[in-house]
């Protein structure tokens, strides 16, 4: 049984089988609406949200599956009464095949996962990551680009608290002459956990900026990013950020006549409505294949529950090797922002590259041992 955690959780090979599965419903979805007959997907989302739920919803019923549905889990479910996410997990278990979880703490989904008996999808983990948006992402960037190697892709906006380009440039990794542009104020820039997780070890090329000027006309993708309000503590910073990038029609000018703009949604001001009318502007596009992706995502995921229902694959966690059980629960993860952390009955799960250096599973922030 495998999970969706981490898009790292996915190889090469099985993001292409996605994107290949994904392009033939697009085609032939007739071929598809039977293909989970009878199976339930949970949405548990203790987040706001509009696109990923109904997309996930939507790709169920298109797959002929039923959905069962808390959309407002932080106030109206038993989390209200003190449950903690692994119990909630454990419980839906046992009225879902497949669980699809939002939720503000990092790690959750992981959580959910180790404790929970179905396979689980992480539909964004706080600040961490959103897999399943670089899914969507990914199949426009082939579909537009032809190509996912050899494309010089500017990723602007909130490059600390978004997750949806932690995840997409963990999956960039995997891909051959990507060159980055990190695009973001000081601070807001990309976390050091992901330049030394992904970036790092996979000698990845990539420059730090402060300006979208300076680089449009070099870029292949120009993904914009919303600033993340919801996950500042100082609101006086949010509002002297939030409007750090705006992408308008002049400046659209100097950008390449190729290159494609996108978005993971919903915008706040960092695309002008005039950029919707030019023929670059792929955000909505991404929607779509949100969905589609989604589809094949939860057949894939499906598929393997069946052929293997006990085993488990549970993100970093998998890949890497574990600290002993005995000695990570003399230690606990510092990050306030980790479910380890606001739900200390999660049990901790260190992790290692180098035998060195350790790693909290949930939420990838390094752990000094000493
Ligand atoms: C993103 C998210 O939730 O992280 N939205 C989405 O799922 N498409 C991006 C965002 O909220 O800024």
């Amino acid at each position: 049984m495998k999970s969706l955690l981490d898009i790292l959780d996915l190889d090469r090979k099985e993001l292409q089988q996605l994107i290949d599965t994904a392009s033939d419903i697009r085609k032939f979805p007739g071929k598809y609406s039977h293909a989970c007959d009878g199976k339930i997907l949970a949405t548990l989302f203790y987040e706001p949200s509009t696109r990923t739920r109904m997309s996930f919803e939507s790709a169920m019923l298109s797959l002929g599956g039923g959905v069962i549905s808390m959309a407002d889990a932080e106030s109206s479910s038993s989390a209200k009464k003190g449950e903690t996410v692994i119990d909630t997990a454990r419980v839906i278990s046992c009225y879902a095949d497949i669980i699809a979880i939002r939720h503000s703490k990092e790690g959750a989904a992981l959580a959910a996962a180790d404790k929970g008996t179905v396979p689980v999808i992480n539909a964004g983990d706080g600040g961490h990551g959103h897999p399943t948006q670089t899914l969507a992402d990914l199949m426009t960037i082939c579909t537009e680009k032809g190509r996912m190697e050899d494309l010089t892709i500017g990723v602007a906006g909130d490059l600390k608290y978004g997750r949806t380009v932690h995840s997409l440039i963990s999956a960039f990794s995997l891909y051959s002459g990507i060159k980055l542009v990190l695009i973001s104020p000081e601070e807001l820039s990309l976390p050091r956990y992901v330049i030394d997780s992904v970036v790092t070890p996979n000698h990845m090329e990539y420059i730090e900026s402060r300006s979208l000027e300076e680089h449009i006309g070099d870029l292949d993708v120009i993904y914009m990013t919303r600033i993340q309000q919801e996950r500042f503590e100082d609101p006086t910073a949010y509002g002297r950020l939030k409007d750090s990038f705006i992408l308008n029609g002049a400046l659209m000018a100097s950008a390449k006549d190729d290159c494609i703009v996108m978005h993971p949604l919903p915008r706040v001001n960092e695309i002008a409505p005039e950029v919707d009318e030019d023929k670059r502007a792929c955000y909505f596009k991404q929607v779509a294949n949100g969905r589609s992706m989604r589809m094949a995502l939860i057949k894939m995921l499906l598929e393997e529950a069946q052929k293997d229902p006990i085993g488990k694959e549970i993100g970093l966690a998998s890949r890497a090797a574990r600290l002993p059980e005995p000695e990570a629960k003399k230690h606990r993860c510092k990050n306030e922002r980790c479910i380890t952390y606001s739900e200390p009955s999660t049990e901790p799960i260190f992790v290692t590259e180098d035998g060195r250096h350790y790693r909290c599973a949930y939420c990838e922030r390094t752990l000094a041992l000493k």
